[in-house]
């Protein structure tokens, strides 16, 4: 087993009368990219504060490679920690920041100028080694703090929010470099964001977060097609949400109806208890929405909607519908042969059925 192993068993946190989080059960592989994503107030923080040791649990139990860290204070664990406000030294030049913490370990001067600059050179900063950080852009005061952190080649980096203060471009960019860093050091990195298209880009798991609790954990594949509940669908990723009805089920699969078309899905699609008769949610993708421009009302496995709005996206176009449900959002191929919509215009809609998740109300 890969070391950086994270077992979170029946973790809660209170401060004061406030339940901060509930019940959480994470294991997080060594060396994988593990984002925690969920909206600001939901408890993101408060648990990497639990895992490096600035805090401790209520209940449950925090263990790290096999060792329960009970009472384990943070300069024990093998953590390194970065934050989107990191202090920097600002009297110390480039290099000497890095080689901080080597120096407050012990370590022998002649030991501490390779690694420092292997670090630099990782994060892309070589040649910058006397600068002061005053001369640094945000950018690459964040590849300091990120050097930092790894030059004493912790098995696990805690990132909380490191790109949220840059501006998008440079935003991508960095994900895309720390994505490479950490491939290339094999280093667990417990990344947290509130931004979903981050998390996707980055990570070999997301675990979604919602008040204290863990909504979901998978692979960002799994949680844009399989989302675990109402709440995960609409966090990640657009989606619509259609009112629809169970009209029965079998063995493997269920009838479902909205707004007069029925389709028959996978029972692996319906989230909760599927029960005929029972009312439920439809999430649909707005790429899985398929378009016919055509007259009349809706039939069979279609659907009638109307064309309320069209925008470009590059190379996709977005269309808004209007439904007997109510608006609903379309993804197509600019370039497609059936993008040559007109605002008002009649269309029906099917759908992939694949491609939906079903949540069924108790
Ligand atoms: N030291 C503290 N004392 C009291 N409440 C706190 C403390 N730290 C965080 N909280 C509360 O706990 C909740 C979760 O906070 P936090 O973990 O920072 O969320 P996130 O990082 O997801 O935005 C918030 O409601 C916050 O106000
Ligand atoms: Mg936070």
């Amino acid at each position: 087993m890969r070391r950086g192993s994270i077992a979170i068993a029946g973790v809660g946190k209170e401060f004061g009368p406030a339940t901060v989080l509930n019940e959480v059960d994470l294991a997080i592989e060594g060396g994988s990219f593990v984002t925690l994503l969920g909206p600001s107030g939901c408890g993101k923080t408060t648990l990497l504060r639990l895992i490096a040791g600035f805090l401790e649990p209520s209940r449950g139990a925090i263990a790290i490679d096999g060792a329960a860290m009970q009472g384990v204070p943070p300069r024990r664990r093998p953590i390194g920690m970065v934050f989107q406000n990191l202090a920097l030294f600002p009297h110390l030049d480039v290099f000497d920041n890095v080689a901080y913490g080597l120096r407050v370990r012990g370590t022998p001067a002649a030991d501490i100028a390779g690694p420092v600059s292997r670090f630099l050179g990782l994060v892309g900063l070589a040649g910058f080694e006397r600068r002061r950080i005053g001369q640094l852009s945000g950018g690459q005061k964040q590849r300091v703090a990120l050097a930092r952190s790894l030059v004493l080649e912790p098995a696990i980096l805690l990132l909380d929010e490191p790109l949220s203060a840059l501006d998008l471009q440079l935003r991508r960019q960095l994900q895309v470099e720390l994505k490479s860093i950490q491939r290339q050091l094999a280093t667990t990195f417990v990344f947290v964001t509130h931004d979903q298209e981050e998390a996707t880009l980055l990570s070999d798991t997301i675990v979604v977060m919602d008040g204290g609790r863990v909504q979901q954990v998978g692979t960002p594949g799994e949680i844009y097609r399989r989302p675990a509940s109402p709440f995960v669908a609409r966090f990640v990723g657009d989606i619509n949400m259609l009112p629809g009805r169970i009209v029965s089920i079998d063995a493997a699969s269920a009838e479902i109806e909205i707004g007069g078309s029925h389709l028959r899905l996978p029972l692996t699609a319906v989230i909760g208890k599927a029960r005929a008769g029972a009312s439920c949610n439809v999430a649909c993708r707005p790429e899985s929405i398929a378009v016919q421009p055509s007259s009349g009302a809706g039939t069979g496995t279609t659907f009638a909607a109307r064309v309320v709005a069209l925008h470009r996206l590059g190379p996709m176009l977005k269309v808004t519908f209007d439904t007997v449900h109510g608006p609903l959002t379309g993804l197509m191929m600019a370039n497609a042969p059936t993008a040559g919509l007109a605002e008002n215009q009649s269309a029906q809609l099917s759908f992939a059925a694949d491609s939906l998740t079903v949540f069924a109300n108790p």
